[in-house]
């Protein structure tokens, strides 16, 4: 149970300035000196930001992780970044595929797993993204899309995190039921028992403050994906203050 240790993630997505960085670290310090954390703590802030948060939230002991890297480990590739260059700032994690690289940049199974390969070959550990569009959970192929996607973009070794971001629930405030979420969490363990290495689930998607608790206690939820919500430093505490003891 240990090496399943509930993981409270952020992912800041294209937002943050070099202040903000700081009065975030600021803040979830003041936290940090009342109470220990109670569960792994992560930031995933824009690669400008990687440096600075960094520097701040390593005494802390909060991780870091970058939002996204590029399968070759250097070349001529104007304006993407390497796996490799992210351990020299600190990155121990980096998020692979979310639907926002998949939709927007067109990012397919097969690129995703080539990222997820190369993160780890550099040491990192990704957390790979999968969910269905709310038109696919409407037509009952939730299970089958996210199987695929799971299948396809998945490295054939190595340890990682899954996140499932059920698509139709990031950014619009509306939840998936907790047995939605119980149902295809256990759907995804029992696809990633056969790997034989022990990989945490996140659960993504408009989760806050007020529905972290219902959410990390659903079964086979072993953190969460925290976008919006993990901006502010006082919400992104309360969700991870939500965490259930383990
Ligand atoms: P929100 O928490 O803003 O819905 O975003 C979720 C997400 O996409 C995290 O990767």
């Amino acid at each position: 149970l240990s090496d399943r240790r509930v993981l409270i993630a952020g992912n800041w997505k294209m937002h943050g300035s070099l202040a903000a960085a700081d009065a975030f670290a600021y803040r979830l310090g003041e936290h940090l000196a009342d109470r220990a954390a109670p569960a792994e703590l992560l930031v995933c802030p824009p690669a400008t930001l990687l440096e600075r948060l960094g520097s701040k939230l390593r005494p802390l002991k909060v991780g870091l992780g970058a939002q996204d890297c590029h399968a070759k480990p250097s070349g001529a590739f104007t304006g993407d970044i390497a796996a490799p260059m992210l351990p020299e700032l600190g990155c121990r994690y980096v998020i692979v595929g979310h639907s926002e690289r998949r939709q927007l940049h067109g990012e397919d199974d097969a690129t995703v797993r080539a990222k997820a390969e190369a993160a780890l070959a550099a040491g990192l550990t990704p957390i790979v993204c999968v969910g269905e569009t709310e038109a696919q959970r409407e037509s009952g192929a939730a299970e089958s899309v996210v199987g695929t996607q799971l299948e396809g973009s998945l490295p054939s070794a190595g340890m990682l995190v899954v996140a499932y971001e059920p698509v139709w629930a990031i950014g619009t405030g509306k939840n998936a039921t907790q047995a939605d979420i119980a149902g295809m969490h256990g759907f995804l363990r029992r696809r990633l028992g056969e790997r034989g290495t022990v990989t945490r689930i996140l659960y993504g998607g408009s989760v806050k403050p007020q529905n972290a608790g219902e959410i990390l206690g659903t079964s086979d939820v072993d953190g969460v994906l925290v976008g919006g919500a993990s901006l502010q430093a006082d919400d992104f505490w309360a969700i991870a203050a939500a965490a259930p003891a383990r």
